[in-house]
């Protein structure tokens, strides 16, 4: 018997894979995978993974990692698939509660995790259930196959709106931002190629800082604010656009719709 079975092989499921295996924390025979895709399946048999067809997947070993569009889920759970003995499910999908999850399954073995886009190149930031009811060799498990793919910040599941609105969404309100340095510096006559780095610099030379752990942002932000200055002038009129309480709005509606995806899933 696999490992970990992977249900769903798209971005995430496949990101999570190679993380793992080029972490060490996976052998790639130990995993098995459903994809519903030709071209993932060949990308699987590529990597030395082993394929299965669902629902014959979902047995096949004592850990299933859910990658599934989270609208396609009800569907391939109905009838509901039998899982290996005392399995636990982990699951990375939006919108699906622990206790939704295995009600389908027929477990209360769930453990979610809401990993980010930047799982793929190994820098997510995934939030990890604390209260799941899973063994706690479940919870290291998972610990380490999270950790695989970036940092892990454990919290309770009730707060997982708030940990897709600002670690997943996050992501694209972020983009948006770099999209407007880039914009502004063409504006002011810079050619793309150079808007761009220079815009992408600023936010990732800031993240980078930030991971340092050795300056807050609230100080890095003062440490390149001189009285009167350039960053100073700048900083005012975003206040002055009230920018905090439009990321306020912004992670609100990310938050309320992901609740409301929780409840249409169910
Ligand atoms: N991507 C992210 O940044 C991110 C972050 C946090 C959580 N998530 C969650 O992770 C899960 C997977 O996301 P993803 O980005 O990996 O999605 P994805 O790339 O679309 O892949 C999801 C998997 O579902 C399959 N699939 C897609 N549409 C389907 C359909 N209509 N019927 C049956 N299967 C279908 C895909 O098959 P093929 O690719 O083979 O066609 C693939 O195996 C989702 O629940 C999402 O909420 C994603």
């Amino acid at each position: 018997m696999e490992s970990l079975a992977i249900a769903g092989f798209g971005k995430l499921g496949s990101a999570i894979a190679r993380g793992a295996i080029d972490a060490g924390v996976m052998r790639a025979q130990d995993i098995v995978v459903w994809a519903r895709s030709e071209a993932r399946r060949a990308q699987a048999r590529a990597w030395g993974l082993t394929l299965a067809d669902w629902p014959d997947l979902a047995g096949r070993a004592p850990r299933l990692l859910l990658a599934l569009k989270p609208q396609v889920f009800a569907g391939m759970t109905d009838p509901r698939p039998a899982l290996a003995q005392d399995a636990v499910v982990i699951s990375v999908m939006g919108g699906w509660s622990a206790i939704d999850i295995g009600r389908r399954l027929g477990t209360r073995r769930v453990i979610r995790a809401m990993p980010n886009v930047a799982a793929s190149v190994g820098a997510s930031v995934t939030a990890l259930a604390s209260d799941a009811q899973a063994a706690p060799e479940a919870m290291a498990f998972a610990q380490r196959l999270f950790a695989a793919v970036g940092k892990v910040v454990a919290m309770p599941e009730s707060d997982f709106d708030t940990a897709t609105a600002v670690g997943a969404s996050g992501v694209g309100f972020a983009c948006l931002f770099v999209e407007a340095l880039e914009q502004a510096a063409q504006q002011a006559g810079m050619d793309a190629a150079a808007a761009r780095e220079m815009a992408v610099g600023a936010i990732s030379g800031a993240a980078s800082c930030l991971r340092t752990g050795q300056v807050s942002p609230d100080e890095l932000r003062r440490q390149v604010t001189s009285p009167a200055g350039t960053t100073a002038a700048g900083l005012q009129t975003l206040e002055d656009g009230q920018l905090a309480q439009l990321v306020q709005k912004a992670v609100d509606a990310a938050r309320a719709r992901a609740s409301e995806l929780g409840r249409t899933s169910a």
